[in-house]
């Protein structure tokens, strides 16, 4: 579709009045890794300890978003580039509002990941890899999917028939298979503060 007749229009209030308002550094946070690696767990631990400081967050999850905004799509390779970009697009809206957003997506493509990092400023997108071992998300499997997908039930799993690109230079890799929620918490509130995203706490 051609955008030849649609002339992008700035607005008074922008991101960084926005950003002075809520007194933080706005960003997003795309936390990446296999199905059962604690995505949505410390995504929404986070969110939790962040909140309680006083910060404006606002967490985009997998599944919830696939009941919404994306639920015509799929598993397939196609329907999961369309996934991430709608959700790239999204993220980006939120962070324009001044908002720290955290979005726990398995975003098994590193093409996916790097499009959307292309669609913030530099510094604004951090990537957060759920370094957690096959095994242990399959000894896990705490939605059954696993069990599902190794007796052929589902197709196109990802780490079992779907390929999971590791990211090869993530601002933040965690692994929760070595260490408990708060340490994985900590590790992240850490890096925010040191690269002065947060001030407060
Ligand atoms: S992504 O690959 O497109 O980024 P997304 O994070 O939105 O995936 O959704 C993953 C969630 O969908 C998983 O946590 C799991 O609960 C569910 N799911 C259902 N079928 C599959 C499948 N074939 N592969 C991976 N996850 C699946």
């Amino acid at each position: 579709m051609s955008n030849e007749n649609i002339v992008w229009h700035a607005h008074n209030v922008d991101k960084p009045s926005r950003a002075e308002h809520k007194q933080q550094k706005p960003c997003l946070l795309w936390f990446t890794g296999l199905s059962g690696s604690g995505k949505s767990t410390i995504a929404g631990a986070l969110e939790q300890k962040l909140f309680a400081m006083g910060h404006h967050t606002y967490l985009l999850d997998g599944d919830n978003v696939r009941h919404g905004l994306n639920k015509d799509l799929g598993f397939s390779d196609r329907d999961r580039v369309e996934n991430i970009r709608r959700i790239g697009e999204a993220s980006k809206l939120f962070v324009d509002a001044g908002l720290i957003v955290l979005s726990a997506f398995i975003s098994p493509f590193r093409a996916d990941r790097q499009m959307v990092r292309g669609l913030l400023e530099q510094s604004e997108f951090i990537e957060v890899f759920m370094d957690t071992p096959l095994d242990e998300c399959e000894r896990r499997d705490p939605k059954g999917l696993y069990k599902k997908a190794r007796s052929g039930e589902i197709r196109n799993f990802t780490g079992i028939d779907s390929v999971y690109e590791r990211p090869e230079d993530a601002e933040i890799s965690v692994n929760t298979a070595t260490h408990t929620v708060d340490e994985c918490v900590e590790q992240i509130v850490g890096y925010l503060k040191q690269h002065q995203i947060i001030t407060k706490g």
